[in-house]
């Protein structure tokens, strides 16, 4: 089988700006509060074979909102522990009658290969350093509470680029919408070559020039033993980029802070900003719930 299910989700690269927008326009329909129970009977399985938290709960919790079933699969304690291929599993999932199989894999094009061999929906949660498309649409959701359009934002997207896919899921969907995107990072962290993602994205190795005039700042995970890695100082790091009150004010004045999560306070932000009253982290981690919702009921063909 080579075609993939409609209703998958398996990158923002590949879809369309209309069809993005129609998944923005039912997330915005979907009410968390007072659910209509369009997945009653539904089976959906979230395929887990590397850690989350958000990401995880939220699909979870806004599948069981619009009534399906969900069973989660992670990798220890499966058979996924036992060696069993990628293809195996899916297949197995199938025959015990999932009708959605969400996955998350460390592999950039897992959810790829599962679809192309299934006859059901799947939705990607986040493939290797490839993308992450669920996170890129709340986040787009989440901006667009804020902002009347996505066209001319200037958006700032700070940390870990390279290894993020996050990162590149927002880079797609924003430039989509006439963003301007600017990455911000030592080479290490931030390439030139990113510059190649999408018409419309930069990249400027000082945070001063990345916030100026600002409307959005994305700050992306940055991992202590990467920067060792890869031989760079995190009190380097901190000094160039860490997020400060200070550093915010050269944004705009009603520019929106925003970060995936997990946060690492005193790393990639201070703590009186990621509480301040321009940060929306907790926000973006509550719209994860109706834009998932969305996902979902797109995937199961009930998008009236
Ligand atoms: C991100 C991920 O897993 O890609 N988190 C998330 O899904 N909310 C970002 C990260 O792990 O740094």
């Amino acid at each position: 089988m080579t075609k993939v299910a409609r209703g998958s989700l398996l990158g923002i690269e590949s879809l369309e700006a209309g069809e993005i927008l129609k998944i923005l326009q039912l997330a915005r329909r979907m009410n968390p509060q007072k659910p209509r129970a369009l997945l009653r009977g539904k089976r959906i399985v979230l395929l887990f074979y590397e850690p989350s938290t958000r990401t995880r709960s939220s699909f979870e919790i806004a599948a069981k909102t619009m009534g399906a079933m969900t069973t989660l699969v992670q990798s220890s304690g499966s058979s996924i522990e036992k060696g069993e291929s990628l293809l195996d599993t899916g297949y197995t999932l199938r025959a015990v009658g999932a009708d959605v199989i969400v996955i998350r894999h460390p592999l950039a094009g897992a959810p790829q290969l599962m679809a192309k061999h299934l006859d059901i929906p799947v939705v990607n949660a986040g493939d290797g350093m490839h993308e992450h498309p669920s996170q890129a649409l709340l986040d787009a959701y989440t901006i667009l509470k804020h902002k009347k359009t996505l066209k001319g934002l200037k958006v700032a997207i700070m940390g870990d680029v390279f290894h993020s896919r996050v990162a590149r899921s927002a880079c797609h969907l924003l430039t989509k919408f006439g963003s301007k995107v600017v990455l911000c990072g030592p080479p290490e962290l931030v390439p030139e070559v990113a510059t190649t993602l999408a018409p419309g994205v930069s990249v400027t190795r000082h945070a001063e020039e990345a916030l100026r005039g600002t409307d959005v700042i994305t700050l992306l995970r940055v991992q202590k033993e990467r920067l060792a890695g890869l031989k760079l100082r995190l009190d380097d790091y901190i000094a160039r980029y860490q997020m400060t009150a200070r550093r915010l004010k050269l944004a705009k004045k009603d520019a929106i802070l925003m970060h995936p999560g997990p946060i690492i306070r005193g790393l990639e932000l201070t703590s009186d900003v990621a509480d301040g009253p321009q940060s929306v982290i907790v926000e973006e981690v509550r719209n994860g719930v109706p834009t998932r919702m969305a996902i979902l009921a797109r995937a199961a063909g009930k998008t009236r």
